[in-house]
């Protein structure tokens, strides 16, 4: 039996790609056009019923995935440092990282924020998404065209007032796609950022109860991005935020 060829183009064919976040709005929609676009799907989340459902919708859509259920609030260096040997082990590449997970609470004002809220928002938006990533490098140069890319949110409106912790992990995040860019130029393994539009998702739904923003999107308008990101056309946008939303770059 000869297998038909794919009449969808496969930009990400022969590549796996780590995905946090998987079973959040963009991280699943993100998840289904990757396993199209070819890649090979390793799909990280807290919630195992949820990664299930992610699963299958993947599986259906291209290559079997991997899942691997992990917090990342609790999740110890030690923790990505055995996510990544596994990874080697089982797969023996790693070619790409989709960070979609993000943790926001709800708008609360800084001065009444809970000590502990506020070290959680930083710790699950920031430190441990570089945590992961730090565990990841060694084997992401070894792929011949590497793409680390990170969603991140709008800083025009997570630096206004009431946006707390996550706010100012966002800030830091977006920092860290330059510096890390600049620090990796002269490897294979390129960093950008993915800056969606408002989308329809429980994350946004935290900050506005009734949203009737024009401008707003199921997160399936923003999946063929990430998978951009992700290819080799992505290299184009290497140490830069690409604003989605309004076609741009900054
Ligand atoms: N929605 C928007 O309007 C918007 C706009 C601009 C940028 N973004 C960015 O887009 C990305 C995806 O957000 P989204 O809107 O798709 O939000 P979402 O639907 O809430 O997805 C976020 C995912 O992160 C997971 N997560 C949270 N804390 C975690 C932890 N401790 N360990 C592991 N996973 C954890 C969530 O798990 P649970 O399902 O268990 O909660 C969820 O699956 C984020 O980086 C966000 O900043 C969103």
């Amino acid at each position: 039996m000869f297998a038909l060829p794919s009449a969808a183009p496969q930009p990400l064919a022969g590549r796996v790609v780590l995905l946090s976040g998987a079973h959040g709005g963009l991280g699943a929609a993100a998840a289904q056009a990757c396993a199209a676009a070819g890649a090979t799907l390793v799909l990280l989340g807290r919630r195992l019923p949820r990664l299930n459902r992610v699963y299958d919708a993947v599986a259906q859509a291209g290559h079997e995935p991997l899942l691997y259920p992990l917090d990342l609030e609790g999740a110890s260096p030690d923790d990505y440092a055995e996510l990544a040997d596994r990874l080697h082990a089982e797969l023996g590449r790693l070619d790409g990282v989709l960070h979609c997970a993000a943790e926001f609470r709800g708008l609360t004002p800084l001065e009444h924020l809970d000590p502990a809220a506020f070290a959680r928002a930083i710790h699950v938006n920031l430190t441990a998404p570089w945590w992961l990533l730090q565990a990841c490098l060694p084997l992401l140069r070894q792929s011949a065209d590497a793409s680390v890319v990170l969603a991140v949110d709008d800083p025009a409106r997570v630096g206004q007032a009431y946006w707390g912790g996550y706010g100012i992990a966002q800030h830091g995040l977006r920092a860290m796609v330059g510096m890390l860019a600049n620090e990796l130029a002269a490897t294979t393994v390129r960093v950008a950022g993915l800056q969606p539009g408002p989308m329809r998702t429980p994350l946004r739904a935290r900050a506005y109860a009734d949203d009737l923003g024009e401008d707003l999107r199921d997160p399936e308008a923003y999946a063929g991005a990430c998978v951009t990101l992700l290819s080799p056309a992505g290299a184009a946008w290497r140490g830069q935020v690409w604003d989605a939303a309004a076609g741009g770059v900054e």
